[in-house]
């Protein structure tokens, strides 16, 4: 860290740079990314015909349900429970600023009206409601911003063609297709979602890695072409500050506004499939995670997190400059269920209290580790300690002047030294938190 730690501060907090070639965002995208950076917390909604059978949104693939079997479904889906000012307040409490939520999943089922297929929940359920109509007007009354995740890959369509490497075992899936239709059929789609729903901070795209080739060891290039460009100017165009962001687990692509990493923090890629280190852009952040273990609703699953772990996460997440998008998956009723409002309510008190730390922050000038990440903004940063075991600290090659060192909990002062090694603090047992012991710095 030799003498970078203003020049690192000062980088830090300089607006975002353009990180792409010849797409140039426009004044209101610029603008939007500020605000997605500022945001830091969302909440991710996997909500499809999926969940009446309990058992996660790939079901349809896991079980290879055929796609006659599965067109059953929609006929039991009735979310006569419902609720989209429940959801937004929930959302609000917990500390979030967006909802991202699935308009459209692998299993090619449309959650909203939409007259580009008539395999969509106001068609073919006996609810008959566009659910993302609803959940928009509670957004705007509530000022929450709204994002669409929409699906490139798709189980059912017959012009999804080729076919990608999943899904192989679904029957009556068709052996031949028209991909220009399919792309088409997107545009189409999109066009619906960015004019019928007021403003849309943002699409969020997944399901390019179905196409990518496989050698059983590693991926290579997709087989297709997605039409991104086509793809993404349609977008901007129809809303210019609308944020795309693509789940390719890949650097982004020209056109795209943030970058996503999914189950991992960035760089970190434990799964395996993720996005690697060397491939981490300069756009904004966003990791997503589950509260369990599961997207779309499973009924089974009980690897429920600790609110300790989701906090811990979240404060990962911006010491890695990233947001964190959380997910529920609601039931088929429409509810979501209780384990995870409860995490959710957890995670706003504290936020609530210790907001200041995370929102409108941007990646601290000390690399993140196990026990240590850090954020800052004008003039402050954060330390957030993560060890309460830890009862000294030494950042080497430290250089800044510190005008004030304190505990963010109680306004403690910290008991520190700038020398030639660095700077070395205590961290006295009494203000250790569990979660996180939080250190202001000012200069
Ligand atoms: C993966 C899964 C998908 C899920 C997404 C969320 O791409 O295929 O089901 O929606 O992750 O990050």
């Amino acid at each position: 860290m030799k003498k970078t730690f203003f020049i690192l501060m000062f980088l830090l907090s300089s607006p975002c740079l353009v990180a792409q070639n010849d797409y140039l965002p426009t004044k209101e995208n610029l603008e939007a990314r500020e605000w997605f950076e500022d945001a830091k917390f969302g909440l991710f909604i996997h909500w499809g015909v999926y969940s009446v059978l309990g058992d996660g949104e790939w079901v349809m693939n896991n079980q290879n349900i055929s796609v006659d079997t599965y067109e059953k479904l929609p006929l039991f889906f009735n979310p006569v429970d419902y609720n989209p000012e429940q959801w937004v307040k929930m959302a609000k409490d917990a500390g979030m600023k967006y909802i991202t939520i699935t308009s459209r999943h692998h299993d090619g089922f449309s959650m909203f009206d939409t007259k580009a297929s008539d395999y969509n929940i106001v068609e073919r359920t006996h609810y008959k409601k566009d659910v993302l109509k609803a959940l928009a007007e509670a957004c705007k009354k509530e000022d929450l911003k709204l994002f669409f995740y929409y699906s490139l890959l798709d189980w059912r369509s017959d012009d999804y063609f080729p076919r990608g490497r999943t899904g192989n075992g679904i029957e009556g899936r068709a052996e031949s297709g028209d991909w220009n239709k399919y792309i088409a059929f997107m545009k189409a789609q999109l066009t619906e979602l960015l004019t019928n729903y007021g403003e849309i901070a943002g699409i969020w795209f997944d399901g390019h890695w179905d196409q990518k080739e496989w050698d059983g060891k590693k991926f290579g290039a997709v087989k297709v072409d997605w039409h991104y460009d086509e793809i993404y100017s349609l977008i901007h165009e129809l809303q210019p500050q609308c944020l795309i962001g693509n789940n390719h687990h890949l650097a982004p692509i020209k056109g795209e506004d943030f970058q996503m990493f999914e189950k991992d923090l960035p760089g970190k890629n434990t799964t395996g499939w993720g996005t690697s280190s060397g491939d981490i852009g300069a756009l904004p952040k966003e990791v997503c995670e589950t509260i369990n273990g599961s997207w779309g609703f499973n009924l089974q699953d009980k690897k429920h997190k600790s609110d300790a772990e989701l906090i811990t996460y979240l404060i990962n997440a911006a010491g890695y400059g990233s947001n964190l998008l959380l997910n529920v998956g609601p039931m088929p009723n429409g509810e979501i269920q209780p384990e995870h409002i409860a995490s959710l309510k957890n995670i706003g008190k504290w936020l609530n209290k210790n907001g200041e730390t995370i929102y409108g922050t941007r990646q601290g000038p000390v690399a993140p580790s196990g026990s240590m990440v850090s954020t800052q903004k004008e003039g402050i940063v954060y330390l957030h300690l993560l060890d309460n075991k830890k009862d000294t600290y030494l950042i080497p090659h430290f250089e800044g002047k510190i005008k004030k060192m304190t505990f963010f909990a109680n306004g403690q002062k910290v008991v520190h030294k700038v020398d030639e090694f660095g700077l070395t603090f205590a961290v006295p047992k009494e203000v250790r938190d569990d979660i996180d012991t939080i250190i202001k710095m000012e200069f």
